[in-house]
């Protein structure tokens, strides 16, 4: 560090690091709760973190001595990682916060002003069981007229999570270009995982090593995005779904955002997350404020296993949980789209209920096509009343006679657009969203369009349609109204709410807007929850374009893909489920031949792929055969069955080695019991599978382990002389052989699965919690 000036400046400020704002005496913030912990020092007088994964215990050295040493060619002192990484503390790796004051300002140096921690982390030493485990961090500088509040909390489980609230202290407005939330990942770290996709394809999984330099992975759609990273983890080579150290992080956000590692050249490496904005688009005015959205981070000692019961464990310690909020099962659905599409006709559909209740139905819901002007997907975005033509006596008819079989109705709804093609596009051309502001004056002749009576461009249609500008109080105030009369006129116990486009060039006033359009359909969502509390919500988005913590804060599961082939949903249920628990993942049964592959399967493996999420079926079940609809009757009920272990227990997925096969499963969290699927994707180079193994029940403890579908004699599924001989009856073996010895499997013909029911058969006292660094037993919904 050769410039004469910025070392005038280290030394006036701090000969060692320690600033004129530092409260003295600041003790370190160390959070520690169910196997992990956080710890940050400010003995250099700015949050410095210095640990973020396993729980190192409850004596911690003197912290000041633990700087870096200080190489040649370098900043005279150790440098910093800060909460929020700073240049001014001489970080060369990506900043923290990048903001400006009209170009001045442009690098802060924010020091620790106050730190409020929570009760427990005072009094037991740092040790938090049961209680509140957070910290709120605050950091300013006077000079720049900037601080950042710095909220972080482990909860029960594991789970962290980090926010940044950056307040306009000084005169005139503050542009913020970034302000991103990072944690530290320890040197054993050195592969990285993250998830990639798109339509039909969500979620699929790709390593790569960790070099120094950053990897990056943006999110330009205005959502979510079908191939954002619901996941970016780092960790020791070769980390798999039960071995290996693993850290992760997720951004609970549905705009633009990017997630990063960043590998920085002194050795260090964080993992982070921000909200990527448009040029101008954060502008803090004086005594303003800018929050991100949450960072969500896990660490795992032992493998994706880990990562998994962390968030499973936030996720269904909420009360508004689905099952925790209203007390019941996830009721078993049946979704009109690939049964009738656009052909809204009300005969078929009553058949299809009256066949859907016939097999066990829960919850019947009416996909798009039901509204003014919707023939196709050309028309009728926006106008949100029931078709006069297609519904003379509106869907009460159709709602009489789910509601009269003992089904919920759910309604299909894409509130945030507008095809250019509606009503609500001629009577209001300026609600549509587009890069420039939009006034009275355009070229009439464009295509007949309303859009062209304005000036101001319009984005290219996606689909046939616009987005709606929400950030319009009028727009926002017309959906909500259209939505609230629906939910209020009708017996609506269920909305499929869908988004269907990316937000190209979205602009409010001409300014880019996609975070204050996010915020406006969060708002939405929110007021209406409040106004029909009873109501469920899926998002949708495309299939799993929008699958996020943000959007799961406010709706009740996501549909993970428009693809019902059992196939693909083998891994994109895999690696959604990574973060999101099955209870929250749309996962149906579809046509015998996939309407997205053309792949034929049989039901029993579309029916087991389907069980390990929120079950439900996608299908013209009017025209099954006895023989169909007497197997199909029975996955419901064998659903049904497990349906409170499926979605209260541990996600296990064994390491498997043949890539032909996988095992995943559910275990109870008293490891009574447990439902595993095996699952076989291709063909084997091995005669026959040997023996798989069982992991996640409790070592000592006997269990009896029976097939229970297809059957054993199902000549489509296996493909042998003879299968192992336990499958007929069943077998006892101990957990610890299930998990270390397995057992010999059947011949599965490709694309199909078993699925193995599994039972303590040991009398005696409840068995502890099979999880090493879990989590409290879930509430069972
Ligand atoms: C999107 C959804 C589908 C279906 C159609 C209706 O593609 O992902 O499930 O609802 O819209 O247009």
């Amino acid at each position: 560090m050769n410039n004469p000036d910025l070392t005038l400046a280290a030394e006036t400020r701090s000969p060692v690091g320690v600033p004129d704002l530092l409260p003295q005496n600041l003790e370190p913030l160390y959070l520690r709760r169910s196997g992990t912990s956080l710890l940050i020092d400010f003995s250099t007088g700015e949050a410095a973190m210095l640990h973020f994964g396993a729980d190192l215990g409850p004596v911690l050295p003197d912290l000041s001595l633990l700087g870096q040493a200080v190489p040649h060619s370098a900043l005279d002192v150790p440098v910093t990682l800060g909460v929020i990484p700073q240049a001014s503390s001489g970080w060369r790796g990506r900043p923290g916060l990048r903001g400006h004051r009209n170009g001045q300002a442009f690098s802060a140096r924010l020091r620790v002003v106050s730190v409020e921690r929570s009760s427990a982390e005072l009094s037991s030493g740092g040790r938090s069981r049961g209680a509140d485990c957070s910290a709120v961090i605050t950091q300013a500088d006077p000079e720049a007229g900037v601080s950042v509040r710095t909220e972080i909390r482990i909860n029960d489980g594991g789970l962290l999570q980090l926010r940044h609230r950056l307040d306009n202290d000084g005169a005139g407005p503050y542009s913020v270009d970034e302000l991103a939330a990072v944690l530290p990942v320890g040197r054993a770290a050195t592969e990285i995982l993250d998830l990639t996709g798109r339509w039909c394809r969500e979620s699929h999984p790709q390593r790569l090593p960790l070099r120094q330099g950053t990897w990056v992975r943006s999110g330009r759609h205005g959502r979510t995005g079908h191939d954002a990273s619901l996941l970016l983890a780092a960790g020791t080579p070769g980390f798999g779904n039960r071995h290996g150290q693993v850290w992760a992080v997720h951004l609970g956000w549905s705009g633009n955002h990017e997630s990063f590692v960043d590998a920085a050249a002194d050795g260090r490496t964080v993992l982070g997350a921000s909200e990527l904005l448009g040029a101008g688009e954060i502008s803090v005015a004086a005594n303003a404020s800018y929050e991100t959205p949450w960072l969500y981070a896990a660490y795992s000692a032992a493998g994706l296993d880990g990562i998994s019961d962390a968030f499973y464990s936030w996720f269904r310690g909420r009360p508004h949980h689905p099952g925790v909020r209203s007390g019941k099962a996830r009721p078993v659905v049946l979704n009109v789209w690939e049964a009738v599409y656009f052909d809204h006709r009300l005969e078929p559909l009553l058949e299809l209920a009256e066949a859907a209740a016939g097999l066990g139905v829960e919850r019947f819901v009416l996909d798009d096509g039901w509204f003014r002007g919707r023939r196709d997907d050309h028309a009728g975005l926006g106008d949100w009343y029931v078709d006069e033509d297609l519904w003379p006596e509106g869907l009460t008819p159709l709602i009489d006679a789910v509601t009269g079989h003992g089904m919920e109705f759910g309604l299909w709804v894409e509130p945030e657009m507008v095809n250019e093609d509606s009503d609500l596009a001629r009577a209001h051309p300026d609600w549509i969203a587009g890069p420039a502001p939009r006034s009275p004056g355009g070229n009439q002749s464009a295509g007949g369009n309303p859009a062209g009576r304005l000036t101001g461009r319009l984005p290219m249609q996606w689909r046939h349609q616009q987005v709606l500008d929400l950030v319009n109080p009028a727009a926002w105030q017309y959906i909500f109204d259209r939505l609230d009369a629906l939910l209020s006129e009708y017996r609506i116990s269920y909305l499929k709410w869908d988004q269907n486009r990316d937000l190209a060039e979205m602009g409010h006033a001409g300014r880019p807007s996609v975070h204050a359009q996010t915020q406006a359909v969060y708002r939405l969502l929110d007021e209406l929850r409040k106004a029909h509390p009873g109501v469920e919500i899926e998002s949708c988005s495309s299939g799993g374009a929008r699958v996020d913590l943000g959007i799961l804060e406010r709706t009740d599961r996501i549909w993970a893909s428009d693809c019902n082939d059992a196939l693909e949903r083998q891994t994109i249920q895999r690696w959604t489920g990574v973060v999101v628990p099955p209870e929250l993942v749309g996962s149906h049964i579809g046509p015998t031949t996939s309407h997205t592959t053309a792949r034929t399967h049989d039901l029993s493996f579309r029916a087991i792929t389907a069980m390990f999420g929120h079950f439900g079926l996608e299908w013209d079940v009017r025209r099954l055969d006895d023989a169909e609809r007497t197997e199909l009757a029975r996955a419901i009920a064998l659903f049904k069955q497990y349906r409170p272990l499926l979605h209260s227990g541990r996600m296990v997925r064994a390491d498997e080695p043949d890539p032909a096969l996988r095992l995943h499963g559910v275990v109870s969290h008293d490891g009574g019991e447990a439902l595993y699927a095996l699952v076989s994707v291709a063909t084997s180079f091995a005669e026959v599978p040997g023996k798989v193994c069982l992991p996640g029940l409790l070592p000592d403890t006997a269990y009896r382990v029976e097939a229970v579908y297809p059957a054993a004699e199902d000549r489509r599924a296996f493909l042998q002389a003879a299968p192992p001989a336990w499958l007929a009856g069943g077998v006892e073996a101990s957990g610890l052989f299930l998990a270390e010895s397995g057992l010999p499997m059947p011949v599965l013909n490709p694309e199909h699965g078993l699925l193995l029911a599994v039972r303590r058969t040991t009398a005696g006292a409840p068995a502890a919690d099979p999880a090493a660094n879990s989590a409290h037993p879930v509430r069972n919904p």
